[in-house]
């Protein structure tokens, strides 16, 4: 089967294919029909089956012969420990946490909110709520507590589970009270909080636990009981997921257990080329959705073994620890965002560290989470000789739109493009008003409906929110929010958000979500914050900020405050570090801020000042302020 016939088929029998595809899982009863269709005319695949993802993932390769395969290894490069979970011990563990949970009282349908950091208890938590027919929402250690407190409202858990720290580079954060601070923030109570109190290291703070409220994790497992799986419907909740998108209000996006389960596997193979067996390692965390599909998910429904990695691409200890972790563990695919190569690249530029080591099990390479640069990618062919791949997707598909398909026909790559289709993703290209443009011509990047199986259906506890912010721009259409264009040969190049999302360091943050925190200093009048292009983390924001007439604040003051609003607010993964002072924004007529014009000048691209500008001289001001700095 080529490409081409795959992914042709896929969209002309979109009914059988999944059908196929969804062939390969064990579920318990198989859906009266592939897709149900809601009032809204959007598909919830495989709606009416009964399954549970955790057994899929877990129990099955179990009785398949797999209880002593590795599958899952926590390497901790911040702590040095490593332990292997063989898919017997990895049940026994999940049995005993999903334990824990319903001696609480949590129940099928229930939210569980995880705020962990990346050690191995975290995935065995997500497998659990799964194996109980819970809904896990994991919240990503770097957020701070009014991140936290925002999330915990919107989906309401019934029991939070966290740890007593994550490990940072040399740094300890102590979790326990930004997690106390969100729950001060918080109109939301949960029943209880199971904190994991972590020793590895010497110095890890011992948490204060409040009576009646936090329990101890280690103790609660004690006397827990191993529970079995229970049978959820197809189209129930695995998940929630939080992602940024124009404004404060983080976006609960949902994921639906069928559709997600089928789209997990066969993405394992067909993009990624893994067969059961093999290593599989996403360098991410499962804060994110990467962390979500590849860590975790994905690899097990696939009986692979997954590496779930607790450090840096350098600093811990340096910037060979990724090539340490494939020879130890003989990775054979390694998936992470670009700007980890990056910083890999700007600490060993001629690659020794990567000689150190014996990769020669890594067969292929896949980059995400932002544009795979042509300069990060050609340094990584050249330095590990071998094949890598940019790939496309985002949290709200929680897989590929756009990829190389390895598994099925490995194309030949283009720097800057993320290849083709994946099968089920009818891409058009669309400009303001709806038609469809020509190949070479860049405008909206949209998926023509249905979306295919583990895309979101809803966003959580807002039925309009999807269908406002996804559907309703371009009728028939999902619009991306991102902007590119396909090449004559079907390509598609991804040229960047069309709003106010930026992507630092592969992490997804809202600009509008950081403007609305440095226009609440008494001393800001207005301001705009844009994502800069930065040569290690990708993007990184830039405040533009107008003082109130006679304030006379320093700027160094000023710095200080808008740094430290940001990181209590949204937390230090915002990195938000740089403000410029002016004395007016540039804006049209209708008042409406010229933000992509002031990112071009300071990236130093070319700029068209809009025809509809109030007062053309201030753009001069603002370049010379840029040049200023
Ligand atoms: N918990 C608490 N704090 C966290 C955190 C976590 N899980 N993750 C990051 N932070 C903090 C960092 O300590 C840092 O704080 P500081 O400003 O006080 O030093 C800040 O958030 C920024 O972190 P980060 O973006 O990781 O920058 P860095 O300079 O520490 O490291 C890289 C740079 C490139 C090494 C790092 O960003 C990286 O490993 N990137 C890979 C990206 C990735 O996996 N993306 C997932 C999508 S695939
Ligand atoms: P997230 O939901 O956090 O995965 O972020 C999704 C966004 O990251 C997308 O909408 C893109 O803007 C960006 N993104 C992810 N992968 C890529 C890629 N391979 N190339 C370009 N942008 C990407």
């Amino acid at each position: 089967m080529t490409y081409k016939e795959e992914y042709q088929n896929s969209l002309q029998n979109s009914i059988r294919f999944w059908q196929e595809k969804s062939a390969d899982l064990p579920w318990y009863q198989k859906p009266s029909e592939v897709a149900l269709k809601d009032d809204g005319g959007i598909h919830h695949w495989f709606a009416d089956s009964k399954m549970n993802t955790c057994y899929m993932a877990v129990d099955y390769h179990c009785e398949n012969g797999r209880s002593s395969q590795d599958a899952l290894i926590y390497d901790s490069a911040v702590s040095g420990k490593s332990t292997r979970y063989t898919y017997g011990e990895l049940k026994q563990e999940v049995a005993k946490t999903a334990g824990m949970l319903v001696e609480l009282g949590v129940k099928k349908g229930d939210r569980v909110v995880l705020y962990m950091p990346m050690i191995a208890e975290s995935a065995i938590a997500m497998l659990a709520c799964s194996r109980i027919g819970a809904v896990h929402c994991v919240v990503f250690g770097g957020f701070a507590a009014p991140e936290l407190a925002s999330r915990i409202d919107d989906c309401t858990p019934v029991i939070i589970l966290s740890a007593s720290c994550g490990v940072e580079v040399n740094k300890i954060i102590p979790y326990k009270p930004i997690l106390d601070n969100a729950l001060k923030l918080s109109s939301h109570q949960p029943l209880k909080s199971v904190v994991l109190v972590r020793d590895e290291l010497e110095d890890m703070p011992v948490p204060e636990m409040v009576d009646g409220f936090d329990v101890d994790w280690h103790s609660l497992k004690t006397i827990a009981k191993p529970v079995d799986c229970v049978p959820v419907r197809g189209d129930d909740l695995l998940y929630i997921l939080y992602t940024s998108g124009t404004t404060g209000k983080p976006k609960g996006v949902t994921r639906e257990s069928g559709g997600h389960a089928v789209a997990m596997k066969y993405s394992m193979k067909a993009i990624y080329d893994m067969n059961p067996g093999d290593v599989f390692w996403a360098a991410s965390d499962v804060g994110w959705v990467v962390g979500h599909s590849y860590i975790v998910y994905a690899p097990l429904l696939q009986g692979c073994t997954s590496i779930f990695y607790e450090g840096k691409p350098i600093m811990t200890p340096d910037a060979g620890s990724f090539w340490r972790i494939i020879e130890d563990y003989k990775v054979k695919a390694l998936f992470t965002a670009p700007t980890a190569f990056r910083a890999i690249k700007k600490e060993d530029p001629d690659g020794k560290l990567i000689k150190k080591y014996n990769i020669s099990s890594l067969e292929k390479i896949f980059a995400a989470g932002e544009r795979l640069d042509p300069p990060t990618y050609d340094w990584l062919v050249e330095k590990t000789g071998k094949p890598v791949f940019d790939h496309w997707w985002q949290t709200e598909t929680g897989w590929a739109i756009v990829a190389n398909m390895t598994g099925i026909e490995e194309m030949p790559v283009k720097p800057g493009s993320s290849t083709v289709p994946t099968p089920g993703f009818d891409i058009r290209i669309l400009d303001d008003k709806g038609v469809e443009l020509p190949t070479g011509e860049q405008g909206n990047i949209c998926i023509k409906l249905p979306l295919p199986p583990s895309c979101l259906t809803k966003i959580y506890g807002d039925d309009n929110r999807f269908y406002n912010e996804y559907l309703s721009r371009f009728k028939g259409y999902y619009s991306s929010g991102d902007g590119g264009y396909f090449d004559e040969d079907g390509y598609l190049f991804i040229m960047g958000r069309t709003d106010d999302v930026i992507n630092i360091s592969g992490h997804r943050l809202s600009t509008g979500e950081m403007e609305e925190i440095v226009a609440k200093h008494k001393s800001v009048a207005e301001c705009a914050v844009v994502g800069i292009n930065d040569k290690l983390k990708g993007q990184i924001p830039l405040g533009f900020v107008v003082l109130k007439a006679g304030e006379n604040i320093t700027y160094q003051k000023l710095m200080h405050d808008l740094v430290q609003m940001v990181r209590s607010d949204i937390g230090a993964v915002a990195c938000y570090k740089k403000t410029i002072i002016v004395k007016r924004l540039p804006k049209t007529r209708s008042g409406k801020i010229l933000r992509k014009t002031m990112r071009q000048m300071v990236d130093g691209d070319e700029y068209i000042v809009p025809s509809t500008i109030d007062d053309p001289a201030i753009i001069n001001e603002i370049e010379l302020k840029i040049r200023a700095v």
